[in-house]
């Protein structure tokens, strides 16, 4: 029988993913990271792949990278709870090493049916593994950053992956205006420029 209620049918499809041996990252792994926050949300976060703190705790981005895309996140407006953070793998590839393309490919039907759940407006992703995955391209990462791409009716930003600024903290200022550009782009197409403006008049009147 077919969920009643979006959030249900995320949970449902969250139930049936933490069973998943689609690929060999099932032996290794510890937890299947299915991804958290507000089910409804106009904006999705998307990584490359759970690491160790991720692996033992079954959340998204709690580690070192993960406070990283916290505070990233608050630069430009958002708590944690009000987007969507999750992988382009939901388990952890063993050493961290990148993700091989058998099992992208057999965990990518779980990203795609949580968007068409979520039905995000934007998304945001991190890094060259989750840009060239989701854009379907080879191209390095400063090919993708600075402009919106389109995919499957939503807008997509590319930035650095949080691993990668702590790595080169000279590459945050670059990360920070691809995020404002981010913020401008999802105020125009979310209306939420206007609602902003509309509060504001509101309370002076
Ligand atoms: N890096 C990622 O790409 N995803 C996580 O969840 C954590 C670290």
């Amino acid at each position: 029988m077919s969920p009643a209620h979006p959030n249900e049918a995320l949970e449902q499809l969250r139930r049936e993913c933490l069973e998943c041996r689609r690929c060999g990252l099932a032996e290794t792994r510890n937890s299947v990271v299915f991804g958290e926050g507000d089910p409804k949300a106009k904006l999705v976060v998307i990584g490359e792949g759970p690491g160790a703190d991720e692996d033992q705790s079954g959340r998204p981005f709690v580690g070192r990278s993960g406070q990283l895309l916290t505070k990233i996140l608050a630069s430009i407006g958002f708590r944690r709870e009000e987007v969507f953070i999750c992988n382009i793998v939901k388990c952890r590839p063993p050493s961290n090493r990148n993700p091989m393309r058998d099992e992208i490919e057999a965990c990518l039907p779980w990203l795609e049916r949580q968007l068409g759940l979520i039905g995000p407006k934007a998304v945001l992703l991190l890094g060259k593994v989750a840009a060239n995955t989701i854009l379907r391209n080879t191209l390095p990462l400063g090919a993708m950053r600075g402009k919106a791409w389109r995919w499957e009716g939503r807008d997509c930003f590319v930035t650095y992956h949080p691993a990668a600024l702590l790595r080169n903290p000279n590459w945050k200022r670059g990360c920070w205006e691809d995020v404002q550009q981010l913020r401008r782009h999802y105020d125009t197409i979310t209306g939420t420029e206007a609602n902003r403006e509309n509060e504001k008049e509101q309370s002076a009147s």
